[in-house]
């Protein structure tokens, strides 16, 4: 072959890929959310396959009211899961690709068991909660509860209304890229950072 025929079918592959990685930006990824009926987000089975992004221990908000008890929820874990496709797209970009896909997970805590003597280690799920950046949604994002452990709902219709209000308050006041609370995801702060996609103040 000769170097200039060479170089054009080089160009012409380039130009391809490039095109084609255009058209699969633009679709969902295939790793995100999965609707019935439209909207009504199905739980992802796989999740505890996807980029885990984090956990918080026991944490409360500023905005609750602690009356410190011990309820199951003050010594639980949370644990954060995004579908990799949108993870790998955040590191790029610090910006959320459309279809992100957030699960929530609550966790029970113990301690003082097997070889254990200090500190707490997860036990069993308490229930699941998801986020989904869709342009469909009114400001681009839906919450869903999947209930409690025991009886996760199979799918579940994205929050509204009274039951929308508290994710949708918290999630702006207080998250630091988009409706995510990025600031406790280590390194998802590092890409926020680089790439200057931090709110004001963070
Ligand atoms: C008072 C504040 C507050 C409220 C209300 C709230 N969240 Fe969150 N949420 C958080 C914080 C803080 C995190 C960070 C992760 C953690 O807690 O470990 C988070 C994380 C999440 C995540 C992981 C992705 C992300 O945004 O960072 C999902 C999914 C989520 N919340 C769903 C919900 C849903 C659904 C509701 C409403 C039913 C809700 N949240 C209400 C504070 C809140």
């Amino acid at each position: 072959m000769t170097r200039s025929k060479r170089t054009l079918m080089i160009a012409l592959a380039v130009c391809t890929g490039a095109g084609a990685a255009i058209a699969l930006a633009q679709q969902a990824p295939d790793d995100g959310p999965r609707y019935e009926d439209g909207t009504s987000l199905v739980r992802p089975d796989d999740y505890r396959e996807w980029t885990f992004l984090s956990s918080g221990l026991g944490m409360t908000y500023e905005d609750e009211t602690t009356d410190g008890d011990s309820s199951e929820l003050s010594q639980s874990f949370t644990n954060v899961f995004v579908n990799p496709s949108s993870y790998r797209g955040f590191m790029e970009t610090g910006v959320w690709p459309d279809g992100t896909t957030f699960v929530l997970e609550f966790r029970q805590s113990a301690s003082e068991a097997s070889i254990n003597r200090a500190g707490r280690f997860q036990t069993d799920l308490v229930m699941l909660e998801a986020e989904v950046k869709d342009p469909r949604f009114p400001d681009g994002w839906a919450f869903y509860d999947f209930g409690r452990a025991g009886e996760l709902a199979d799918s579940a219709a994205p929050l509204t209304g009274e039951r929308v209000a508290p994710c949708i308050e918290c999630h702006t006041l207080h998250t630091a890229v988009e409706r995510t609370f990025v600031q406790f995801y280590p390194t998802a702060l590092e890409a926020a950072r680089e790439h200057g996609t931090l709110k004001p103040g963070f």
